[in-house]
């Protein structure tokens, strides 16, 4: 039998943010640290969405100790002020779990492509932002949760913002690449500057949440919608089980720096372990360059 929620090690004392923790993932992830004890923050860009969950999160979990904060990863002022606004002593854990995949082209509100200014931008400046609240923390983790997908596109570091052309797909899967490459060069920074923070990365496979409907609903093709629920119903596990990888990676005792954890079974369904990663994701040189610019595009630079 393999690695299940009711492994996840007492979080008594512990404080955890997490990321789109309104549904799918994010959600189950949430809820499984709050049942271990966990005071844990629902980072949400939805007043309404995100207060919904933690509501719901202390009706399933009447013990459970979960707050609501609005985070909008699409806008780096609602990204700076959730930071300066998080009022904790300590922050152990910080899952980087928000996520968009494949939308029609939109710009967040400081003029980045969505996929890569949420789910790679975003997360950088936060996790920048609260840094000195995790090494401040003995043993506290950043866990990044990337995508097999990733191994669709290597980021491109010269049009990170794909304005050259615009390819949904691609641009999933480049910033999903982002999201494990950042995850490469933090455990180095970490590393380097003898931190004993964490920094680790996973993945779901493939579960039945609302990412895959995102974009046929924000382009109101309901028939489309219709067909990716049937197939999700088919081939996706639950979020639930979607959920262990973040949450064997943010809690299990024997993480390594910069590993990627995901499911057994073709990396698509089953309990965690070890995962396979594209060589670029583990690019030295990629990794510092994509940092500096990140530095340059958020404004937010690190102090270790
Ligand atoms: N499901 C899968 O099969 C799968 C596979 C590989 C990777 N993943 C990754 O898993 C992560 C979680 O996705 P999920 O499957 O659980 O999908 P989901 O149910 O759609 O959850 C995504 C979460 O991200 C939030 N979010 C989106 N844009 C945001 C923003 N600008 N600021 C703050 N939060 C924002 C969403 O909030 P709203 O509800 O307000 O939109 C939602 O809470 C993502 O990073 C995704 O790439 C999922």
């Amino acid at each position: 039998m393999g690695w299940t929620a009711n492994d996840i090690p007492d979080q008594t004392g512990r404080t955890a943010v997490v990321t789109g923790a309104n549904s799918g993932i994010g959600y189950c992830a949430a809820k499984e640290l709050a049942r271990r004890g966990a005071l844990v923050v629902l980072a949400c860009r939805s007043e309404e969405r995100g207060q919904a969950a933690a509501d719901r999160l202390v009706a399933e979990v009447p013990e459970a100790r979960a707050l609501f904060q609005r985070l909008d990863l699409g806008d780096l002022g609602s990204v700076r002020a959730f930071a300066e606004e998080f009022d904790g002593d300590r922050l152990d854990l910080l899952v980087n779990n928000a996520g968009v995949m494949a939308l029609p082209y939109t710009q967040t509100a400081d003029g980045f492509e969505t996929q890569f200014g949420v789910n790679h931008l975003g997360h950088f400046a936060l996790t920048g932002l609260l840094m000195p609240k995790l090494l401040a923390t003995p043993g506290a983790r950043v866990v990044s949760v990337s995508s097999g997908m990733h191994a669709v596109a290597n980021v491109d570091l010269g049009d990170l913002n794909s304005e050259r052309r615009y390819r949904r797909w691609i641009a999933y899967g480049r910033s999903k690449s982002a999201n494990l490459l950042f995850i490469h060069e933090l455990a180095r920074q970490l590393e380097a500057s003898g931190s004993d923070v964490v920094a680790a990365a996973a993945h779901p496979g493939y579960a039945e949440t609302n990412l895959q409907t995102a974009g046929a609903r924000m382009e109101g093709r309901k028939r489309i919608e219709r067909v990716i629920h049937v197939g999700n119903r088919i081939v996706g596990q639950s979020p639930e089980a979607g959920a262990l990888p973040t949450l064997y990676a943010a809690t299990a005792p024997d993480v390594a720096p910069d590993s990627f954890t995901g499911p057994q079974f073709l990396g698509w369904r089953g309990a965690p372990r070890r995962s396979w990663r594209a060589s670029w994701t583990k690019d030295d040189r990629a990794g510092e360059l994509l940092w500096t610019a990140s530095e340059q595009l958020t404004g937010v630079g690190y102090k270790f």
